[in-house]
């Protein structure tokens, strides 16, 4: 079932913790993928290790609260070996904050305490790319995580974390019913979209490579990533072309483009040619 729904949070983990997850979930993926070895590297209050240990799995919780931070810290030396899952569920950005508010003081690697979409995104790739690293080949690594929406601006953190890390290796998304959010609470009669009421489970397969080949891995990714930017533009491009009817000269696609977007203009006024050519 790629719907997971339920209501309540089971025995596992602290009920007081905000944003915490059901065990039930956690249980859930263990029933499917089987894992010996388990790691959560943001555990929280511990639940999915918890609901780990009870099926008699190996299971290692870290967490920034305990002093590890999955910036600065290598997930495989902290545990001292390879899982068959490491799966996380960080913070929504700073739907919720953690350090400073639901344990301890305000720590500058909380990844709750970024400052804009742009410094999570970054940083919650560096911890899927710690995540992947930890994982022994043909496991699986992945996370819970869900969308918001601000100011009338949905954010789909699932769909940044996709398209950042490797399309041959994205293996399930699952979605995940939303039971008690504080939204709950709020008035929604007036709401011009639908609520959010689903987060998604994410899980990537770790290919069957050798350590050796790790920073090849992450080299091939950016290089995909660069493809993918440069064929965004191809496509800008072909759209300006639409509007001018289908042919047109550089210098007025140059325009065309220029009046939607100067600021790529400023930076480089080469793309075009760059692009088309
Ligand atoms: C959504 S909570 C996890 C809740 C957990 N699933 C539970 O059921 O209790 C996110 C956790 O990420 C942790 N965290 C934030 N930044 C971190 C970092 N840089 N390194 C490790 N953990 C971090 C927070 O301390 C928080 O406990």
């Amino acid at each position: 079932m790629s719907i997971l729904s339920f209501e309540s949070r089971g025995k596992w983990g602290k009920s007081s913790w905000r944003g915490n997850c059901s065990g039930h979930v956690y249980k859930a993926l263990f029933e499917q993928y089987q894992p010996k070895v388990f790691v959560d590297p943001m555990v929280g209050s511990g639940t999915s290790v918890e609901v780990a240990k009870e099926m008699g799995i190996e299971a290692y919780g870290l967490d920034l609260h305990g002093g590890f931070n999955i910036l600065r810290d290598s997930i495989l030396q902290s545990v001292g070996k390879q899982a068959d899952m490491v799966f996380s569920h960080p913070p929504y950005h700073d739907m919720v904050v953690y350090s400073g508010q639901v344990w301890g003081n305000p720590h500058a690697d909380d990844l709750s305490r970024c400052t804009s979409d742009e410094e999570f995104m970054e940083k919650l790739q560096v911890a899927l790319l710690n995540q992947r690293e930890a994982t022994k080949s043909g496991g699986v690594y992945g996370l819970l995580i869900g969308d918001l929406r601000r100011e009338g601006q949905y954010k789909s953190y699932q769909a940044d974390c996709i398209a950042r890390m490797p399309k041959s290796e994205l293996s399930s998304v699952v979605i995940k019913a939303q039971h008690n959010c504080v939204s709950d609470l709020r008035q929604y009669a007036k709401m011009k979209h639908l609520r959010i009421l689903h987060e998604y489970i994410v899980l990537w397969t770790k290919p069957k490579t050798t350590s050796v080949a790790m920073l090849s891995d992450l080299a091939m990714m950016a290089r995909q990533q660069a493809q993918a930017l440069k064929a965004t533009w191809r496509a800008v491009v072909r759209h300006a072309l639409i509007t001018l009817g289908g042919k047109a000269k550089l210098d007025d696609i140059y325009a065309r483009i220029a009046s939607d977007a100067p600021e790529q203009l400023a930076t480089n006024n080469n793309w075009v040619r760059r692009e088309v050519v």
